[in-house]
């Protein structure tokens, strides 16, 4: 794993994500209590948990999709717990899957190229000449071979196999460069086969990067996670890799009595 260099502010330096007492109440109901969560530098971390448990919304409380009621959230040593979504993507920190951020009539090829255009919208023109957005194609070629859709470069999103539109969303989310990505659910809705090479493709993505996330599939989570955190009620019960998780009491009575009994 990469160290990073120690911040102002900072935790463990190799500590990425990290939350301390993070709470979310609705309406009184604490949705999410009092968490602490860190995550490593270039790990692939599962937050789990039965129904209920305050995944969803500990997730967007992490992508700032959500404020927090209380607690704090440090991304690469900066409290970024009042800042905005689209800040958080210029920082490296980018939430994929459930935003869609296809466009359903455009090929998937095109699709990633806007995707790379809007990264760089600050410093080019975004309709500039057709030389310069065929500048990108390369690179759009590239990211369309790492999620496996190079034979549906000219497919319309709309028309994509589902599997493939989730691969497609991936590609976009990469094309942001991202150092952290934030997956809600990637294989809901998934036959086995896409569930297979979903993961496999989530794996090889979390090579180069770090990965957050919120899976209900078990069999996927025991396979690609570093580490797991499992949420029960909006706390933490149990954290560390899978043996671990899934040998803890308290985990089994969570998933065998459910979040509510
Ligand atoms: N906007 C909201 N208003 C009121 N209560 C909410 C809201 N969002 C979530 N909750 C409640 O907070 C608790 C946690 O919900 P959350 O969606 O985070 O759970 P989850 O772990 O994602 O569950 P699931 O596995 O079903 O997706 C639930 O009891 C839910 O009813
Ligand atoms: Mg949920």
């Amino acid at each position: 794993m990469r160290r990073r260099a120690q911040r102002e502010g900072a935790l463990i330096s190799d500590v990425i994500l990290e939350t301390r007492g993070l709470t979310r109440e609705f309406g009184g109901f604490v949705a999410v209590d009092n968490v602490d969560f860190s995550v490593q530098e270039g790990s692939l971390h599962a937050l789990i948990g039965p129904n209920g448990a305050g995944k969803s919304t500990m997730f967007n409380l992490l992508t700032k999709f959500l404020p927090q009621s209380a607690g704090t959230i440090f991304y690469k040593g900066v409290d970024i717990s009042s800042e905005r979504p689209a800040t958080l993507a210029r920082r490296g920190m980018v939430r994929s899957f459930q935003i869609s951020s296809v466009f359903p009539h455009l090929s998937a090829h095109e699709n990633i190229r806007i995707a790379l255009q809007s990264r760089f919208r600050e410093t080019l023109d975004f309709w500039r000449s057709d030389r310069a957005l065929n500048a990108y194609n390369e690179r759009v070629g590239e990211l369309m071979t790492d999620v496996g859709l190079v034979d549906y470069a000219h497919t319309l999103a709309a028309e994509l196999p589902y599997g493939r539109k989730r691969a497609l969303e991936l590609a976009t989310t990469l094309a942001m460069d991202p150092e952290l990505i934030l997956l809600d659910e990637p294989m809901a809705g998934m036959g086995q086969e896409d569930i297979q090479r979903t993961a496999r493709l989530i794996r090889e993505v979390g090579r180069s990067r770090t990965i957050v996330m919120v899976e209900h599939n078990l069999k996927v989570v025991a396979d690609i996670s570093d580490r797991i955190t499992v949420l029960r009620r909006g706390k933490v019960i149990a954290e560390g890799d899978y043996d671990t998780v899934s040998g803890d009491a308290e985990v089994q009575k969570a998933y065998i009595g459910g979040g509510h009994d």
